[in-house]
């Protein structure tokens, strides 16, 4: 017999973001983070996993093309959901020992991984919960959460939908910090993003290189997670609760900015805006300037390509603008004209 179980986990994108790690091994963060997870129909991966007594190794397939399994953030996720399936054989000896059986995994992007979008994030997520459904594991999604964070940090808060936290927790082994939800995206459904590519070019200092610069050199980030992200997420957590789109957006586009800010500060210093990123910067608090209310943030995570949230009743007003300013941005390459313009809801 084959047992197989397929789930799809979409892509988050953090509007206070993760930055450092606290231990290298467990992704364990130096602070707590808040993503929205976009929608299933959108930006996703689908990951379908097999076992069977038969089978001779674990593999893994990626877009098409086989891929090694043998790295150590595969293999902490790997390890623990045995662990835990092997628990639940201990109880009930009439299962089947799928524990002890290797595994077939065939994972999907359905948007270009070079798009430098947070595929490890929705890429983790499935693996981990594909194998936590093929297991039948009881555990919730939030303990769940624990070992997608192994493969990848971000990866933790794809498992929920809407509005997440992850908490960055204190225990040395990790079991305090996870994901939690901390509104349905129906809880607040007019909520939208869009994601504008300024270029798909992979980035050449990985977020993983890149974070632990940061914390070995710059200043400005014992700052950022001493007081200024603590503050931040009580802020953003009430203004998601209470649908205040203004303060969610200040929020999100300071700390957009704090965070590129550690990454000038570190040294050597790590650039991931680039000139179009700044000129996206501008329109934003322009456009907000010319209606005289926030209508749209900006994030950028480790590359240059903007996400920007905005409410549904607001787009026409934006995408006004979107779509006068892009003849006349320096830089912009033409491959990105307003046809392929990606609106994500
Ligand atoms: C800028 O989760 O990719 O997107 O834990 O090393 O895999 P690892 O890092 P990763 O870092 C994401 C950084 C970010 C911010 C965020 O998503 O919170």
């Amino acid at each position: 017999t084959i047992y197989t179980a397929s789930v799809t986990a979409p892509v988050n994108i953090a509007t206070l973001k993760y930055w450092g790690k606290r231990d290298t091994k467990l992704n364990l963060p130096t602070n707590s983070s808040i993503s929205v997870t976009l929608s299933q129909d959108d930006l996703r991966t689908l990951t379908s996993a097999a076992t069977a007594p038969e089978f001779e190794r674990d593999t893994l397939w990626l877009n098409g093309e086989p891929h090694s399994i043998d790295n150590e953030r595969t293999q902490n996720c790997l390890r623990d959901l045995r662990q835990l399936r092997k628990e639940l054989e201990s109880k009930d000896t009439s299962l089947p020992t799928l524990s002890q059986w290797k595994l077939h995994i065939v994972s999907e992007n359905n948007f270009p991984t070079a798009a430098g979008l947070a595929s490890s994030a929705a890429g983790f997520a499935a693996l981990v919960s594909a194998i936590a459904k093929l297991y039948q594991l009881p555990q919730s999604t939030s303990e769940i959460s624990r070992i997608a964070r192994k493969g990848s940090g971000s990866a933790c808060r794809s498992l929920f939908g809407g509005y997440v936290a992850w908490e960055m927790g204190t225990a040395e082994d990790g079991h305090d910090s996870m994901a939690v939800q901390i509104a349905d995206s129906s809880d607040w459904p007019q909520m939208k993003a869009c994601v504008l590519v300024v270029s798909d070019i992979k980035k050449d200092v990985s977020s993983t290189q890149g974070m632990q610069l940061t914390v070995a050199t710059s200043e400005l980030f014992k700052e950022r997670i001493e007081h200024v992200v603590p503050k931040r997420f009580e802020v953003m957590r009430k203004a998601i609760v209470e649908k205040d789109f203004a303060s969610f957006a200040k929020e999100t586009m300071m700390d957009s900015n704090s965070f590129h800010a550690t990454c000038l500060d570190s040294f050597p210093p790590i650039f991931y805006m680039n000139d179009t990123s700044k000129h996206i910067i501008s329109w934003c608090h322009s456009i907000n300037q010319f209606y005289g209310e926030t209508i749209v943030a900006y994030t950028f995570d480790a590359g240059p390509n903007a996400v920007l949230y905005y409410l549904a009743e607001n787009e026409l007003k934006l995408f006004a603008f979107i779509y006068k300013l892009f003849g006349s941005v320096p830089g912009w390459d033409k491959k990105f004209t307003v046809g392929q313009l990606e609106a994500f809801n």
